[in-house]
């Protein structure tokens, strides 16, 4: 249902430091601590009353009743008729949904003990194929967390650009190699035809039984048997656990083999920390319901378009991208939950990179553009590098300092060198980086995606907009697709 905005769009906006000045508790306030994390959200615009505004509105959209609906497994994703169980692979969601989860979650811990064992011969690396949210969550996972630990060489290739592969075979020896499979669908174009190359580079590269070396991950298993996979070595996950909410489940099969079972169920356990404290916790301290009434507000209020994220750690630099699908592929959407189309904007575009880099490239519009981008910036209080103290010291210090640059601006008599300043900033400050703390990180996000979509009205369980491109380029590929003069002309140019 769409949301009545007159309460917040009513709100008055005084500037960052006069809502310090006018308020001692400001900071104790807009601050959460949990499950490792510290949240700052004093840098925001949020008041008390606002706040209160968006409690009366997540009150009339019934967030909490919706929460329970996603706990309970009821079908939340209405327009596909199915629950959105990826909670119940952390633990923490009907005792059905956590009990078969647990099932699975077995099979797949059995099966990289098996091939710890030598059961596939020996393994060295690991060539994951997958796209979306069935390459972005490991591949997050095993890049920040693997860097010392991990005990495979992975990599995880999801463009159909036989380059990204090409790469891989480079560093990779065939007959040491374990094939994985990720497709939920078991469709995806990209994802068969790289297997399918992959399985072919295993052959010339002299493996006598190649279908011997893969793993299937999929809510399909019939098809990657069909497909060639051997039904042991095929790990399922539920169909109600969302592509980009999957890597709690066997698509998260390379981080659990690389970084070990134990990491990965830390991980699981952290998530559900934060899953215990989005649901047990008051809206006005509750970490990702503070968070998406921040986006809200910047949305309705102040008209922003996007949202930046930049991770001050190395280790999080895919953290940008795989916000990416989670919160655009959730959230991009022009119609409520009941078809209606949206009113007001839907949620705003997710973007970001790593700092300092990002200082250096991408600030100046942050400090001095006509768009107003609210920015986020994720650190880590543990240095995750062992050189002299100075390297972690100087980027926590920019970290901070940007957000405070952000705030408090500094008035020029040159207008080219003015700064505004009443630019605003979240901080997420990690006590260390570890499966625990990631775990929760992403749950935090995952459910400030599903506050901002209740309180917007929208589902943000479906995907129908990526399927009108997907289906042009197949039936381009099989020809029996008429299309514009221009894009027949791109395609005559391309192939002739
Ligand atoms: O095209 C979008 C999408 O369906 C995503 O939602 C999904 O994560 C990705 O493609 C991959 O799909 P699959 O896991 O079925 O191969």
């Amino acid at each position: 249902m769409a949301a009545d905005w007159t309460a917040i769009e009513g709100l008055p906006s005084p500037r960052l430091e006069t809502l310090f000045a006018e308020d001692a508790d400001r900071l104790a306030r807009f601050s959460v601590d949990v499950a490792g994390l510290h949240f700052d959200f004093s840098k925001t615009h949020l008041t008390e009353q606002a706040v209160a505004a968006f409690e009366a509105l997540a009150k009339a959209q019934d967030l909490s009743g919706k929460r329970e609906a996603l706990f309970a497994g009821e079908i939340v994703n209405t327009t596909e008729g199915r629950a959105a169980t990826h909670v119940a692979e952390r633990g923490e969601g009907s005792e059905d949904d956590v009990a078969a989860a647990r099932v699975l979650h077995a099979r797949m811990r059995a099966l990289i003990d098996a091939i710890e064992g030598g059961a596939l011969g020996e393994i060295r690396h690991v060539l994951h194929v997958g796209i979306g949210g069935s390459a972005l969550g490991p591949d997050l996972l095993v890049d920040a967390l693997g860097r010392e630990s991990g005990r495979y060489d992975v990599a995880i290739v999801s463009n159909v650009d036989g380059c990204a592969l090409e790469e891989a075979f480079a560093r990779f020896d065939p007959t040491a190699t374990l094939l994985v499979v990720a497709s939920k669908t078991f469709t995806t174009k990209e994802t068969m035809l790289n297997a399918e190359s992959v399985l072919q580079w295993m052959g010339e590269g002299g493996v006598d039984d190649v279908y011997g070396r893969v793993i299937a991950l999929t809510a399909d298993p019939d098809k990657a048997v069909e497909w060639g996979v051997d039904e042991t070595r095929v790990l399922p996950f539920a169909d109600s656990v969302g592509g980009r909410y999957s890597l709690w489940s066997s698509i998260g099969f390379p981080a659990a083999l690389a970084l070990g079972w134990d990491c990965f169920a830390d991980m699981l356990e952290g998530a559900g920390e934060m899953d215990r404290h989005f649901r047990q916790t008051s809206l006005a301290h509750n970490a990702p319901v503070l968070a998406a009434f921040a986006d809200l507000y910047y949305t309705h209020n102040r008209h922003a378009e996007t949202r930046a994220t930049f991770a001050y750690d190395e280790r999080l630099r895919l953290l940008p991208s795989y916000l990416q699908q989670l919160e655009m592929e959730s959230n991009g959407k022009g119609v409520t939950i009941d078809g209606a189309p949206l009113t007001g904007p839907s949620a705003a575009i997710t973007w970001g990179g790593v700092g300092t880099d990002a200082q250096h490239a991408v600030f100046q519009l942050l400090h001095q553009g006509t768009h107003l981008v609210p920015v986020e910036f994720v650190a880590v209080i543990e240095p995750g590098d062992t050189l002299a103290e100075d390297h972690h010291r100087q980027l926590l210090l920019n970290a901070f300092a940007q957000g405070a640059a952000l705030m408090k601006g500094r008035p020029n008599d040159d207008a080219a060198r003015s700064y505004s300043g009443d630019r605003p900033s979240s901080t997420i400050l990690l006590d260390d980086l570890d499966a625990r703390t990631l775990g929760a990180l992403i749950a935090f996000y995952e459910q400030r995606v599903f506050v901002n979509a209740t309180l917007i009205g929208i589902n943000p369980f479906d995907q129908f907009g990526v399927e009108l491109g997907k289906e042009m380029a197949k039936a381009a590929d099989a020809g029996g697709q008429e299309f514009d003069v221009s894009t027949t002309d791109l395609m005559k140019r391309a192939f002739g």
